[in-house]
């Protein structure tokens, strides 16, 4: 399981099936999913022409939105009403609140059935998870031998938030591929209760100690619970 199948898993099915990609740099996963209609979002686009095409063979139409999320959901609301969205994948700017924003933004015009994934919500290492303003503040902040490339941030504290504040979601962790986090409208199985200045004070040492606790960490074969399948997924 990684985040690719489970959008795919979370669009079987559907009619008039509307992705949206926040986050799609060089289109990795953007060109594998297929849909009626896929949008694109990111201030930095780096797709080949050929990624361009893999992505649109896979799509009756796409749109590529060259700016922030924020300034996405800022300027194109017409565009997000006609549309809506069955299915997200959030994985652009990796810092804790531009993610809830990223939420928060999305469910504005997520169907009641629709779901969000988040990208990097659980971090192996201290290293991949230390927050920085920008995927270039982070490459900055290290000095070698060991420098690393990958960075999830604290994205894994919008979970904790979302988990913490809104009743109105079910919230968990797949533990796969760097952690992806499902959220969809409905009553939650499980809650936390920590207060925004306690999230802020969280570090990793308190997400490794309680990862479980604190993602509502479950092994990929939830997804087809999540989802509401009746069949279990293969094992991964
Ligand atoms: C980890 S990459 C995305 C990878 C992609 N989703 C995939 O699966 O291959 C993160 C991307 O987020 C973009 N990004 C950074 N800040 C952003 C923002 N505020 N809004 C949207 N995207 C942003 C970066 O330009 C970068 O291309």
């Amino acid at each position: 399981m990684n985040r690719i199948k489970a959008v795919q898993r979370a669009l079987a099915g559907r009619a008039n099936r509307i992705y949206l990609e926040i986050g799609v740099s060089r289109g990795f996963t953007f060109r594998r999913i297929s849909a009626d209609v896929k949008i694109a979002v990111d201030p930095a686009l780096r797709l080949s022409a050929r990624s361009r095409r893999l992505a649109d063979e896979k799509a009756c139409a796409t749109y590529y939105f060259e700016m922030t999320s924020d300034a996405f959901f800022a300027n194109e609301t017409s565009f997000l009403e006609q549309h809506g969205i069955d299915v997200a994948l959030i994985d652009g700017l990796h810092t804790y609140k531009q993610v809830v924003c990223d939420v928060e933004n999305t469910l504005r015009y997520l169907r009641d059935d629709g779901v969000i994934f988040l990208h990097d919500c659980n971090p192996a290492l201290a290293l991949i998870a230390r927050p920085a303003a920008s995927q270039a503040e982070f490459m900055a902040q290290q000095r070698g031998p060991l420098v690393i490339g990958v960075w999830s941030g604290d994205v894994w504290k919008a979970i904790v938030y979302l988990r913490s504040t809104r009743p109105d979601l079910r919230v968990a962790v797949l533990k796969c591929d760097m952690g992806v986090g499902v959220i969809r409208k409905g009553t939650p199985e499980s809650r936390l209760s920590y207060s925004a200045a306690q999230i802020e004070a969280l570090n990793y040492t308190d997400l490794a100690n309680d990862r479980e606790r604190l993602l509502n960490l479950k092994p990929s074969r939830y997804l087809a619970e999540f989802l509401g399948e009746r069949a279990e997924l293969p094992p991964t």
